[in-house]
């Protein structure tokens, strides 16, 4: 669980990517697909694919990336109490592990490219101040496959 401290400390990293969700969010999920080429596969109903100019343009990949920040957003506003945070992610790793079967491992590698793009944009210490909000999502993410 969460100290005080280390909620409001993540919540401040957390609203300085945020402010942006769809920008950030799709340049997340580009970097997944470019940098992780086999996690496309789950989303060959998406179009325009092929490269990471096209990726960026996509509609439905910008949506995607505002979903998936709207999500960990929710889970952000939930560090201090436990009961809603696994009230968020409980169903989303279920709908994850059971109809999309996402294999588990991509779990880290989209937490890690979020960390990655933190540190980038606003430095290591907004980074160090979220590291344990994404393993806490991959950890409840990953327990839906138990
Ligand atoms: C759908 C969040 C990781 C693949 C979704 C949805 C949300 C979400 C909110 C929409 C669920 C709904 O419609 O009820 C997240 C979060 C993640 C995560 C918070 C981790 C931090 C991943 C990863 C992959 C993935 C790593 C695959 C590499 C998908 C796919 C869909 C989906 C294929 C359905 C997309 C569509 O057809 O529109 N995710 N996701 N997700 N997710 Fe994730």
């Amino acid at each position: 669980s969460f100290s005080e401290a280390e909620v409001q400390s993540a919540r401040g990293a957390w609203e300085k990517i945020y402010v942006d969700a769809e920008d950030n969010g799709t340049a997340v999920l580009v970097r997944m697909f470019t940098e992780h080429p086999d996690t496309k596969s789950y989303f060959s109903h998406f179009k325009g694919m092929d490269s990471a100019e096209e990726m960026k343009q996509s509609d439905q990949i910008r949506g995607h990336g505002k979903r998936v920040f709207t999500a960990i957003n929710d889970m952000v506003q939930h560090l201090d109490n436990s009961e809603a945070f696994l009230g968020i992610v409980n169903p989303l790793g279920k709908k994850h592990a059971t109809q999309l079967k996402i294999d588990p491992k991509n779990f880290r590698v989209i937490c890690d490219i979020i960390l990655q793009l933190m540190e980038e944009k606003f430095g290591g210490d907004c980074k160090a101040s979220f590291e344990k909000v994404t393993n806490e999502i991959c950890t409840h993410l990953n327990n839906a496959y138990k």
